[in-house]
Order: structure tokens, then C-alpha cells, then sequence
């Protein structure tokens, strides 16, 4: 019998999901079917309940709701615990199990795709909100030299930090957070966008010299060319958006599901190609 799956969200008709997913199973042989699900913002619960009662087997979360499925969740697994977000439930014996695979579907993208290794470098992660909590962890454990948390409201970056800095060992050089305009010359191997400036088409306050030479820019939006990615060439960085992360995600969640690992390089070409 098929299995349903769905990604929830408000809105989710954007959503590349299906697609993803339709992808992955057709590799796979597997038998599901995934399907875009909208649920009003005032009945997130309400609208995934009755997916699993109507037998859903699992869902992806997208925003506004990965805090409101963290909750919902009877059981958080791995980076979903301190993420408080979860973007993937599975239906297990009752049970709604929490996953968050958003960082390691970044992480995967950076190392694997790009063919660049966390572990040593200097990271610059600008944003404090969901999208960072997120990928924290996943990040933090690829063993970075040193972390800074820039964000244009401190005290949320103050806060995320502090909240992440049970991984301190993870980082030789320290988990810290600061305003742009404190970066001064300090310079980063590793820039990740994850604040939502680039989809309002708005650059963040970076100093001139914020990219090392042989530095990596990465922005988590997808399909846009940021002003922080223009920014980014313009000082000889590499710029890369994040559609391969948008791939790995999903193809995480499809191993939590259904146990088997899909090719995603095919899939990147794909969607590259529609874009
Ligand atoms: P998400 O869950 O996607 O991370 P969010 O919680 O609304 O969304 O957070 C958006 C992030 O983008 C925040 O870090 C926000 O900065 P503030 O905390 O100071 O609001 C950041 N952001 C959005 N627009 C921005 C802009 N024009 N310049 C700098 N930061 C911006």
C-alpha cells in the first residue's frame, strides 16, 4: 500500500518538496505518495493530527510551524532536541517522533557538494532566529575553530549563544555573539546567511574584509541571487545559495522514513535546472 506523506506549512504552495520527494521515490523504488498540506496559522495541530489519523505516516515542517511541531512531538531525536524545531515527524507505533534535518542537510551540502571542511575554519553564522537554531549543533560538531553569532537584535544572538554553550568543547576558539558593526577586521573562512534579508532583497551591515582568502559564502535562501551573495563575489568569495541544502534536508528525512539513502546530486541538477 502506498504511504502518505506531506509537507505542512502557510504558506506551501512554493514548497519543492513534492517534487523532491517524487524524485527520490522514483530512484528508490519506493511506494509513497507526498503532497503539499496548508494548514491555517491557528490550526498547525489540528491540520497534522488529522493527516496521521487519516493515516499519514509522516510529515515536513515548514514555516511558520517547526516550533509548534516541537511541541507537538512526543520525542525529539538528535540536533531536534536543543533546536526546539523540528522539520520532520515520523509516525512510529503511535508515537510522533521529532527530527530537525535541516543543519545536517546543510553541513552535508558545505562538506560533501562543496567539497569544504568545517573543522578548523572560521565561522561567521548571521541570523538569530529559527533558521540558526537549526543548524547549530550540526554545525558546531564538524569542530570549527571559532563560531561568531552576528545578528542585528544582540541580545538574540546573546541568548542563542548562550543556549548552544553546552557544545563549547566542540570549538577551541569559542562560541560568541556579536553586532556587525563589532566584526571589524576579523576575518572568517565560513559565512552562512541564515536571516531572511536576502528574500526582502536587503544587504546585512558586513565589513569590506569579513571573507578570508578562500572563503566560503553560503546563503540558506534558495533560487536568489542575495544581495549578500553579490556582496560575496564582489570580494572573491565562493557564493553558493542553498538549494543543495534544500535537497540534502529532504533526503535525511526520506532515510528517517523509509530507511534508504537517495542519490541527491541528480536531484541539485534537476531543480537547478527549473530554477
Ligand atoms: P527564521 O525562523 O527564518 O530564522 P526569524 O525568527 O524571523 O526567521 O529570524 C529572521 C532573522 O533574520 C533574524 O535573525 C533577523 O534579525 P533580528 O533578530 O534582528 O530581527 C534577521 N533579519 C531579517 N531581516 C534582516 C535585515 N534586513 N538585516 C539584518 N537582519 C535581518
Amino acid at each position: 500500500m502506498t504511504d502518505r506523506y506531506a509537507v505542512i506549512g502557510n504558506p506551501v504552495d512554493h514548497s519543492k518538496s513534492p517534487q523532491i520527494h517524487a524524485e527520490f521515490a522514483r530512484q528508490t523504488g519506493e511506494d509513497i505518495s507526498y503532497e503539499k498540506l496548508p494548514a491555517p496559522l491557528d490550526a498547525f495541530e489540528e491540520t497534522a493530527r488529522q493527516f496521521f489519523s487519516n493515516g499519514g505516516k509522516g510529515l515536513n515542517i515548514t514555516l511558520p510551524f517547526k516550533r509548534k511541531a516541537w511541541d507537538m512531538a512526543h520525542s525529539h531525536v538528535g540536533s531536534a532536541l536543543d533546536a526546539e524545531a523540528v522539520n520532520t515527524i515520523a509516525l512510529n507505533a503511535d508515537q510522533l517522533i521529532g527530527y530537525n534535518t535541516d543543519g545536517l542537510g546543510l553541513v552535508t551540502d558545505i562538506e560533501k557538494n562543496l567539497d569544504f571542511s568545517i573543522a578548523g575554519k572560521r565561522v561567521l553564522l548571521m541570523g538569530a532566529g529559527g533558521a540558526t537554531y537549526g543548524v547549530m549543533q550540526p554545525v558546531l560538531e564538524q569542530r570549527p575553530e571559532r563560531l561568531v553569532v552576528a545578528n542585528r537584535s544582540l541580545d538574540k544572538a546573546v541568548g542563542l549563544v548562550g543556549h548552544f554553550q553546552k557544545f563549547k568543547d566542540f570549538v577551541l576558539g569559542g562560541i560568541s555573539a556579536a553586532p556587525y558593526q563589532a566584526l571589524g577586521r576579523d576575518q572568517f573562512d565560513l559565512v552562512i546567511n541564515a536571516t531572511s534579508a536576502g528574500l526582502s532583497g536587503e544587504m546585512l551591515p558586513l565589513p569590506q574584509g569579513v571573507f578570508a582568502p578562500g572563503s566560503l559564502a553560503y546563503d540558506m535562501v534558495y533560487g536568489l541571487d542575495t544581495p549578500f551573495l553579490k556582496f560575496a563575489r564582489l570580494h572573491d568569495a565562493r557564493a553558493v545559495d542553498g538549494l543543495g541544502m534544500l535537497v540534502e534536508q529532504a533526503a535525511e528525512s526520506f532515510y528517517i522514513w523509509r530507511g534508504v539513502r537517495p542519490q541527491t546530486a541528480p536531484v541539485i541538477a534537476l531543480l537547478r535546472g527549473t530554477l
